[in-house]
């Protein structure tokens, strides 16, 4: 049988529905979209408007291509329109009992050979294509948010799947202008099963008060290159579908790094949904959610004049960014305001006594800085300092739980001064950047591990799915497998959390000095 697909149906046009409508219309194929009620289309029609007018305001689309694509999508509320359509993707909330009762009504009315396609996030495609007399024909197609800009699909296929159902999915997505990666049905599929994992630690994360909201956001687009941070993303998608996906998630592996973060129920019981609510994380009244970070205004950092380096090598580019920002940088401890050295508690015992009595003293490295506080005598006066990212533009200013406000706000100028983004955080294993990034690396591991997908399957999908700058393979090998091993270890003796044990592989190729690109 071959599949040839020209007129689809989408069903349910809330933000992902309409946004796959638009995308299935500007490859000039015939629309019909199909709500449930009229305010429903109504608002469903809204979001297309509202998506095509912004492409007209920046001149990607004139204002012609943009009635013309209106034109190719007819608007319904009776599911009885899609008898004709060869291909019929739902996108309704993420509920198996209603996909489950769609797809059973749809297969009453679709003719026997179109195809049925669902956008679920993380549950099972083949338990929605039980409802279906011939489940061969179900497949997954899943979308990124929002449609019209991530160019990946996920293409799911079940046990069941006719290969010529998922071969002319597969195709449509290149019609489409997305590349498709093949996917077993499995809770998440790529990338939500990897990216699911750093976003519930990212909301975990704030809720413990570890770092604000801006700075966790800050320390990912600044230190990463991620173009929204973890919370912006969370309200992008919605609290609601994140919690549903988390808790699917959850119930499949029983990970407990899946449990959707309290918080997460909390903002949704309030009814902060994210962006279509206009409050989530973030409040889109007063802010625009993009995790600009707090931009730390240096209120002491003029009061710093002289900063003592020792072992400035270990400093990086931040002695030669401090002399530019106007501050006296010496080598020694005599007289400075603050003396900055690594942080082992070796130093730092020595430290104590050699600086002066109102200097501060920052403890550099990876941590952990309370170590270097004990140590020093003088535990207030110590801050921990890590410049991290592969290009070290964030510096993660480093509270104990003694450490001195004023000393915080001290370092935390300074960094600001020297042009980096600043963050505060705890003093927990990983801080902000490697706590959030290296668990997320070892899942993509254990994920390579179980042959679930390739390397470059999986570094496709996410630069695709989530518009980052690299793959975590990429990543991976950028950073070198022992020093991800050495974070997740720290990470792990501090929370002792099965689900960050590290991969068998990563701990091989950490062992070898072998990289990802070299198996
Ligand atoms: N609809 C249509 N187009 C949109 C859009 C929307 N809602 N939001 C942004 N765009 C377009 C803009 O028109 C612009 O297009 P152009 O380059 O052709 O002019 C382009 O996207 C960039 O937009 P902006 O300049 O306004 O803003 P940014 O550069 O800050 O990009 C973003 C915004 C596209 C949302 C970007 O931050 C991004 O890609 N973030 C990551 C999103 C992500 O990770 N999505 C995946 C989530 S997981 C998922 O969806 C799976 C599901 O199962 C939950």
């Amino acid at each position: 049988m071959t599949v040839r697909i020209a007129r689809v149906g989408v069903v349910g046009l809330g933000t992902m529905g309409a946004g796959i409508a638009e995308v299935f219309a500007r490859a000039g194929l015939d629309v019909v979209g199909v709500e449930r009620d009229d305010a429903a289309l109504a608002a469903g029609r809204g979001h297309l408007d509202a998506s095509t007018g912004r492409a007209v305001k920046r001149g990607k689309l004139t204002a012609e291509e943009q009635a013309a694509l209106a034109g190719r999508i007819a608007f319904t509320t009776d599911l009885a329109a899609l008898a004709d359509a060869d291909l019929v993707v739902e996108a309704v909330p993420e509920r198996l009992d209603l996909k489950r009762d769609l797809f059973g009504r749809l297969d009453g009315i679709v003719r026997a050979d179109a195809v049925l396609a669902t956008n679920t996030s993380s549950l099972s495609v083949t338990e929605i294509g039980v409802a279906v007399s011939h489940p061969e024909r179900v497949v997954g197609m899943h979308f990124f948010n929002p449609a019209p800009v991530q160019d990946l699909i996920e293409v799911v296929r079940t046990v069941v799947t006719g290969p010529e159902v998922a071969d002319a999915v597969t195709e449509l997505a290149r019609r489409l202008g997305k590349t498709p990666v093949a996917c077993g049905d499995r809770a998440g599929f790529v990338t939500n099963a990897l990216l699911f994992g750093y976003l519930n630690r990212a909301a975990a994360m704030y809720e413990s008060g570890h770092a604000s909201r801006e700075d966790i956001d800050a320390a990912t687009t600044a230190g990463l290159g991620y173009p929204m941070g973890p919370l912006a993303l969370l309200d992008l998608i919605g609290l609601d579908t994140a919690q549903e996906i988390l808790a699917t998630m959850y119930r499949q592996g029983r990970n407990r790094l899946h449990a959707p973060a309290p918080v997460l129920g909390e903002l949704v019981t309030l009814g902060f949904l994210g962006r279509k609510s206009g409050r989530g994380f973030y409040d889109y009244s007063v802010d625009d959610g993009v995790g600009a970070g707090s931009a730390v205004v240096p209120p002491d950092a003029h009061r710093v004049r002289r900063v003592g380096f020792r072992d400035p090598a270990s400093a990086g580019t931040l002695p030669d960014a401090l002399a530019k920002a106007g501050h006296d940088v010496v080598l020694d401890g005599a007289d400075v305001d603050v003396l900055v050295a690594p942080g082992d508690p070796e130093t730092f015992a020595r430290l104590g006594a050699e600086a002066g009595p109102g200097a501060v003293l920052v403890a550099l490295g990876d941590g952990p800085v309370v170590a270097a506080a004990a140590a020093s005598g003088r535990p207030a006066d110590v801050v921990g300092l890590h410049l991290a990212g592969p290009s070290g533009a964030v510096a993660e200013v480093v509270r104990t739980v003694v450490s001195a406000p004023g000393a915080v706000d001290t370092v935390a100028g300074l960094a600001t001064s020297a042009g980096l983004t600043t963050v505060v955080c705890a003093d927990r294993a990983g801080f902000v950047v490697d706590a959030l990034l290296v668990p997320y690396l070892n899942d993509a591991v254990t994920m390579l591990e179980t042959g679930y997908a390739s390397a470059a399957d999986v570094d496709t999908a996410m630069r695709l799915g989530c518009r980052l700058p690299a793959g975590p393979f990429e990543l991976l090998d950028g950073l070198g497998p022992a020093a991800a091993l050495a974070t997740l270890e720290r990470l792990q003796a501090e929370v002792r959390e099965p689900g960050l044990a590290p991969s068998p592989l990563l701990r091989q190729l950490a062992t070898t000095g072998l990289r990802f690109a070299d198996l």
